[in-house]
């Protein structure tokens, strides 16, 4: 990766009489950013921002969001073009290298990607380790970790074609995990890999098929599946990426990394707000009880949120959310499904819309909001909604681990913090303790 922000000047921070200057820098779109790198060291002082809601962790060329437009894109493609005209294989070459591949290119992507879609045998001893009742995200993220048990050769080396195989391995072997994590928890008998399948399809007939019938899934359904991946791809540095990238500065190994990302993305405020947002729609149950619930996301003594709603980024609508609608309809209309929880998700849309709460402080549905409908109408149970999320979310996350191995200006990632902890003091013997 070649460094591109330019310093486009200078910022003064002024503390008592002293006066300290800092460089700005300005990427290629998006606000500029003031470096602190010598802050503390030119004046003693730290920056403040836990949650980091003003600070940028790095330099990235992969994918930018402008939350007050409502922009996201992949290496500069809007994501409403790569859902409709591209393939999630097709995207994740797109975010690794940073281009569109040619015919032949990805031919050689996808032909690798396939080779290594079946998993080392030895972790089916591994699957039944756990409970048939684990979550199953329980099951991607503890598997994921434990990859590098099983694939030393490009797991202990950041060496260029050991990435490449282990980025490869891993965009492989996620869907037959987290295949292999659904069949577990429905005690029904794991499916291999089929080859000759896309790998949407291969993944649906991982998940649903059975030996004792022949499975088949329409074309549009299929397609739909593939659009799921590409929404959910990448995020610039969100939480379980930042996860990712923090694992990965310490120079751990890729299927480390990406099990750190698995956790991170699985709580209800980031990669869970989709299996969080169906069961919420399900509680509101009519259309009548959602001022209940809308009062609720609004009274400050109740912990209670609208899921699937507000974004740290998206002031205007999450452009993700728009596709997912349309293809909630998609998947509907295709299985001739007509489902009252999207008559509740649109009606709770529209108040929360109306609403001056949601007005004000910039809150739109997300992409966790019509994606659990879609999944739900696939067939997938709740717990696995979150583990298809990660499923696409390891193109991301590699593609950011990747970029960030190849930044120079890499270090370990080590924040600091403001201490407000006891004073140093000298032991007592527990006879001297007041
Ligand atoms: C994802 O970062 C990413 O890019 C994530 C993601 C990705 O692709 O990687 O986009 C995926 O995680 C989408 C978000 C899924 N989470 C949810 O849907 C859970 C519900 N949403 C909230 O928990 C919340 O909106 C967050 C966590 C998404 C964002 O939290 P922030 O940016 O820290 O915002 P905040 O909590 O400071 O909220 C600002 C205000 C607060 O009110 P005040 O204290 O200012 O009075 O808005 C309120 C919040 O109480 N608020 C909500 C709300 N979200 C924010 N009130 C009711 N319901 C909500 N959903």
């Amino acid at each position: 990766m070649e460094n591109k922000i330019k310093n486009t000047g200078t910022a003064t921070v002024t503390i008592g009489k002293d006066s300290y200057d800092l460089p700005i820098y300005q990427g290629s779109m998006g606000a500029p950013g003031i470096d602190v790198r010598s802050l503390y060291k030119q004046s003693g002082h730290f920056t403040f921002d836990p949650g980091y809601t003003s600070t940028c962790s790095t330099e990235s060329q992969i994918t930018f969001i402008n939350g007050g437009e409502g922009q996201l894109l992949y290496r500069g493609y809007p994501i409403e073009q790569l859902a409709e005209k591209s393939t999630f294989l097709e995207v994740a070459y797109l975010l690794i290298n940073g281009e569109l591949p040619k015919r032949e290119e990805f031919q050689n992507f996808s032909e690798s990607i396939t080779k290594h879609t079946m998993l080392h045998d030895s972790v089916e001893n591994f699957f039944h380790g756990f409970r048939r009742d684990a979550h199953p995200m329980a099951m991607v993220c503890g598997t994921v970790g434990a990859l590098s048990g099983f694939y030393h050769d490009d797991a202990h080396t950041t060496k260029d074609e050991a990435r490449d195989i282990a980025i490869h391995r891993l965009i492989a072997k996620m869907p037959t995990i987290a295949a292999r994590a659904y069949k577990y928890s429905v005690g029904q008998p794991h499916v291999y890999p089929t080859n000759s399948m896309s790998y949407a399809e291969n993944f649906l007939n991982m998940c649903f098929s059975v030996p004792a019938e022949k499975y088949t899934v329409s074309p549009t359904i299929i397609r739909a599946m593939d659009k799921i991946f590409i929404l959910h791809a990448d995020h610039e540095q969100n939480a379980s990426t930042s996860t990712v990238r923090l694992a990965g500065s310490s120079g751990a190994n890729p299927y480390a990394c990406i099990a750190a990302g698995v956790a991170c993305l699985w709580g209800p405020s980031h990669g869970g707000a989709n299996e969080a947002c169906l069961n919420m729609l399900r509680e509101i149950g009519t259309v009548d009880r959602i001022p209940e619930f809308i009062a609720r996301a609004k009274d400050k003594s109740d912990p209670f949120r609208l899921m699937g709603f507000g974004h740290r980024v998206y002031k205007n609508f999450d452009p993700r959310s728009r596709v997912m609608q349309k293809v909630a309809h998609e998947v509907l209309d295709e299985l001739d499904l007509n489902d009252p929880i999207l008559d509740i998700a649109k009606e709770l849309e529209k108040i929360a819309l109306e609403d001056e709460y949601f007005v004000s402080k910039k809150l739109y549905p997300n992409v966790d909001f019509y994606s659990g409908i879609v999944l739900n109408a696939l067939g997938f149970p709740t717990s696995m909604f979150t583990v298809l999320f990660a499923l696409a979310r390891t193109v991301g996350w590699i593609s950011q681990w990747n970029e960030m191995l190849e930044d120079p200006t890499q270090r370990i990632g080590r924040p600091r913090q403001l201490y407000s902890g006891a004073v140093s003091r000298d032991y007592l013997d527990v006879d001297d303790r007041a």
